[in-house]
């Protein structure tokens, strides 16, 4: 199977994840900081490895600001139902995944905040000025996607940051898309949260994923319960990442998500950036020349993610990732990625795309398989011209 959905969740993952999970399940796996063991210890232990390793892929000075979560959903759900008040306006986008649109939708139609989107060019890219225009005195929240996972689209997230600053609106970025597979780093950009899985960029396993606060910014704690100290307290604790972490983490999983993240360092984001500019330039390039395929979003590699969005005239996208893994063993996703506002933005509603992406491990030979299969596809469905 040639795997180009990468957005999704990255596949496969370096062989050091399974190493380093495989050797935490047999060897270290008590229940971390809830015993005074060598197991529970050794965990403890691990859980902190990883959080160091998070912390220094995003550039953040101190680990304990970072909670570490299941998933980004997870992450992004601590944020809308921790820093939200009645009365609070939010800014976002159309851009966004169900993830973002569907808390801050829950909460508008529990009469507890108002929300405005702000339009986007036709890539998909949202003007900063215009939403600077949204932002008004009871705007407690920019929430924002740093790269559409349906389009690829990277927005101009230093320029949101420097609005939503100075109209003293927090800012929260969902970087499902970004973190290790573009520089993200929170001392370049004045972001305040910061929600991202471990099983995309960073080569975790499923399961795993961080919020980053920024120091000064306070998070009510959403998912209550123990944490392994404090535990005369009848509240959550007030200190991080303990606020925001109770219940037992998946450290299996926290194992595999530290190794992924020594990987990526080790690689260096910026080589794997390239790696993928590279490979969607050749994609980019190989569909242009496709009679009856439209790339969707930006067709400049620069621009976009390792995530590209195409139709096929005449073809349900559906149909076309059926027959791409069932006729040539390629495996992509169609539809509407979760993302069903951000298709409408772009006028791919209701059916959506078929979505190609990227990861550290796709080679050229993986994207010229897909430009030929889609090729020959192209050339069953269009029909000859009439003379
Ligand atoms: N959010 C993931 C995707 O874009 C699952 O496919």
């Amino acid at each position: 199977m040639i795997y180009l959905d990468n957005a999704a969740t990255t596949f496969p993952k370096p062989d050091a994840v399974w190493d380093a999970m495989d050797r935490f399940a047999r060897n270290d796996a008590g229940n971390p900081g809830r015993s005074g063991h060598r197991f529970a210890t050794a965990a403890a232990a691990q859980v902190e490895g990883a959080r160091e390793e998070v912390a220094q892929v995003i550039g953040a000075p101190d680990p304990s600001r970072v909670a570490l979560c299941l998933n980004a959903t997870d992450a992004l759900s601590m944020v809308f139902h921790g820093v939200l008040h009645p009365g609070d306006h939010v800014v976002t986008s159309r851009m966004e995944h169900n993830s973002v649109v569907r808390p801050l939708n829950a909460l508008a139609r529990a009469g507890v905040i108002t929300v405005d989107r702000v339009p986007n060019d036709a890539a998909g890219v949202v003007d900063p000025d215009a939403l600077a225009a949204l932002l008004r005195p009871t705007t407690r929240l920019v929430a924002m996607t740093w790269a559409s996972n349906a389009f690829g689209t990277i927005q101009p997230v230093q320029a949101i940051a420097r609005h939503a600053k100075a109209h003293g609106a927090m800012l929260l970025l969902d970087a499902s898309q970004a973190v290790g597979s573009l520089p993200v780093d929170v001392a370049e950009v004045p972001v305040d949260l910061l929600a991202f899985p471990g099983h995309k960029g960073l080569l975790g396993p499923m399961g795993t994923g961080a919020l980053w606060v920024r120091e000064g910014v306070e998070v009510a704690p959403w998912r209550e319960g123990g944490t392994g100290g404090d535990s005369t307290n009848p509240f959550q604790p007030d200190v991080l990442p303990h606020r925001l972490e109770g219940g037992t983490p998946n450290a299996h999983g926290l194992a595999g998500l530290r190794a992924g993240c020594r990987w990526v360092r080790e690689r260096g984001v910026a080589t794997i950036r390239a790696h993928e500019q590279a490979l969607v330039a050749r994609l980019l390039d190989g569909l242009g020349s496709i009679g009856g395929l439209t790339v969707h979003g930006s067709t400049n590699a620069e621009d976009r993610t390792g995530a590209v969005s195409f139709t096929l005239a005449g073809m349900d996208p559906h149909e076309v990732a059926s027959i791409l893994e069932s006729a040539f063993g390629i495996a992509v996703r169609a539809g509407l990625h979760c993302a069903p506002e951000a298709h409408a933005a772009l006028g791919t509603a209701p059916a959506g795309t078929v979505r190609a992406s990227v990861g550290p491990f796709t080679t050229t030979a993986d994207i010229d398989a897909l430009v030929a299969a889609l090729g020959a596809l192209a050339t069953v469905t269009t029909p000859p011209h009439s003379a």
